[in-house]
């Protein structure tokens, strides 16, 4: 044979290989339509009331689909049993399916493409597509899954898109997109996500299409990162909009505002009272809030300013923040009485505002200074304070029983002077109340000592018994000093009215006799 009938057979050969081959991968084809499309030999087995995967279609056949067939569940080596073990997509759309076994995709190490949306699938074990290493496409559309599994995606080096839309995913962890280098969809839209970290998308270099629209978003400072920086990157595909809270109902997440967790006062608690015992009074606050809230001291309904330059150093305010809480302390310096009452923290945020009554309590009697100096208990304030009442009322009653002594020593006076009776008791107690008067002059003016003459003459010229009284004075007198002399007269006065007592008391006895 010379070379171009050669050629020629060879040419045969192939055609004929090509045409028997063409002729078998259609041949078991049963109820599916074996044709081709895209330049592909396409499989199609929809809406054939199939309730598994046919067993003998062709293994050269590379796209097959399966939609709206009562499959209900992919069994363990569901393909790896047929003869698809080189497909490249894969559709189930609508089979009601609702479990997966771990190992149904057993063997599809060329599977670029797998659709399964529109099923109830509820649960996807952690290794569900672990064997099929080479996926690009996956879509999961429209089912019921609520929960990703960690590891699911793990490895998944070719992976490019995850259409995960319409689930009822609520949470996603952020180990969920892990070790997904070439990553660059992700659709979330029309889950039940209420709060997602940026940590979740952080890892995925070639991500640049983030799809979160209808979901219930909770608009608050935990939100605020992913949205921000899924923005600054241009991740966000769908105008999404907040659910929560209620002002922010609606808002998109483009909108200028700032997703904030509302402040709380953590510290003190309502109806807390504070009461001075130094100078210096300080009222702290503890909030919490994101952004850090401002906070302001309210006193009988006015701000005390923030700034220490134009407060005039009466109200020190001090901030700290750590933990995530800010001390707002508020130090009231050189607190008198007027300063008592009610003051108020307000914490204000773009979230809203809390605040907090606290009542100053102010005792009227002088306060400890010296901030170093430790306060002192109010037992002792107590009892220094009662102590200061006993003596005060002792100099009380002292001296009303010296006015009352003064009084009934002069009625007396008057009487027996009316009987111009000269009795000793008489003269005696004349004696008596001429000191007192001098007692009195002294008080009165202590630096001039009244002079001997101011007791009546009368009673001057009495018996002997006056003069013993006078001695005795005297004697008193003598026994203080003349530089004590303000010192005898208080001790003095009581002294005399004690022995006027005494003699009233004898004179009525004895008259009675
Ligand atoms: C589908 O197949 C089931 C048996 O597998 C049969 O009972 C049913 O009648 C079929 N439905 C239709 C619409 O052909
Ligand atoms: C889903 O599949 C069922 C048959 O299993 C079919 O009757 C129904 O029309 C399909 N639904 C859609 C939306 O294609
Ligand atoms: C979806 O899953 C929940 C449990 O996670 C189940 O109660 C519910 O019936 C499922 N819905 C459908 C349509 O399968
Ligand atoms: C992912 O791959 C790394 C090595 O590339 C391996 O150490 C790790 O175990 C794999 N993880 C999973 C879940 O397969
Ligand atoms: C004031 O702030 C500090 C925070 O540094 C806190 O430890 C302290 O308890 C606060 N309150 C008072 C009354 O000093
Ligand atoms: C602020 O609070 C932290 C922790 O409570 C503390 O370590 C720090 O010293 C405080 N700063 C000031 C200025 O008081
Ligand atoms: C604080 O006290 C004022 C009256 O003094 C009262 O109107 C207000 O409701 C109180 N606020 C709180 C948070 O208790
Ligand atoms: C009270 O506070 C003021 C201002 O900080 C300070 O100058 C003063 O020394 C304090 N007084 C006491 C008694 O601590």
């Amino acid at each position: 044979m010379d070379l171009p009938s050669v050629y020629i057979f060879v040419l045969w050969i192939i055609s004929v290989a090509m045409a028997q081959e063409e002729e078998d991968w259609t041949k078991n084809c049963n109820k599916c339509t074996c044709i081709w499309a895209d330049g592909r030999r396409t499989a199609n087995c929809a809406n054939q009331n199939l309730s598994e995967i046919p067993k003998d279609l062709s293994n050269t056949i590379k796209y097959v689909d399966f939609s709206n067939n009562p499959i209900y569940s992919l069994g363990s080596y569901e393909f790896s049993n047929s003869n698809l073990r080189d497909i490249h997509f894969l559709t189930l759309q609508n089979c009601s399916i609702e479990t997966i076994s771990e190992s149904a995709f057993y063997n599809l190490g060329v599977l670029i493409q797998l659709d399964m949306s529109r099923n109830r699938i509820n649960v996807l074990g952690e290794d569900t597509f672990r064997q099929v290493k080479r996926l690009r496409i996956l879509i999961l559309s429209y089912n019921n899954i609520s929960v990703l599994p960690d590891g699911l995606f793990f490895n998944m080096t070719f992976l490019k898109r995850i259409i995960l839309d319409h689930n009822k995913i609520e949470n996603i962890s952020p180990e969920t997109f892990k070790k997904l280098p070439v990553l660059n969809e992700i659709n979330l839209g029309n889950n039940r996500l209420k709060r997602i970290t940026f940590d979740v998308v952080k890892d995925l270099p070639y991500l640049n299409s983030l799809n979160v629209e209808d979901n219930p978003w909770i608009c608050d400072c935990l939100l605020q990162d992913f949205r921000q920086s899924t923005i600054k990157n241009n991740l966000i595909t769908k105008e999404t909009e907040c659910q929560e809270p209620p002002r922010l109902k609606g808002t998109r997440w483009q909108d200028p505002v700032i997703f904030a967790c509302v402040p709380e006062i953590l510290d003190p608690k309502p109806l807390t009272q504070v009461e001075a015992t130094s100078t210096n009074v300080t009222l702290s606050c503890k909030v919490k809030g994101d952004p850090t809230p401002d906070v302001d001291w309210v006193n009988n309904g006015h701000i005390i300013e923030r700034d220490p330059r134009k407060n005039k150093q009466k109200y020190v305010t001090f901030k700290n923040t750590s933990d995530g809480f800010t001390w707002n302390n508020l130090t009231i310096t050189g607190v008198n009485y007027r300063d008592r009452g009610d003051y108020k923290c307000i914490a204000k945020n773009p979230g809203g505002e809390d605040e907090r009554n606290i009542t100053l309590i102010v005792p009227s009697g002088p306060l400890v200074g010296g901030g170093g100096a430790t306060p002192m208990a109010s037992s002792t304030l107590w009892i220094i304070g009662l102590a200061i009442t006993f003596i005060v009322l002792l100099l009380v009653v002292l001296l009303l029983v010296c006015c009352f002594c003064k009084r009934s020593s002069h009625g007396m006076n008057a009487k027996r002077r009316e009987h111009a009776d000269s009795s000793e008791e008489y003269i005696n107690m004349s004696g008596g109340q001429a000191d007192i008067k001098k007692g009195l002059i002294t008080d009165v003016n202590p630096v001039t000592k009244p002079p001997r003459a101011t007791v009546p003459p009368s009673v001057v010229s009495g018996g002997t018994e006056v003069s013993d009284v006078k001695r005795n004075l005297l004697d008193n007198e003598s026994v203080f000093g003349k530089s004590d002399f303000f010192v005898a007269v208080w001790f003095r006065s009581p002294l005399i009215c004690a022995k006027i007592h005494i003699r009233v008391i004898h004179i009525l006895l004895v008259r009675r006799k």
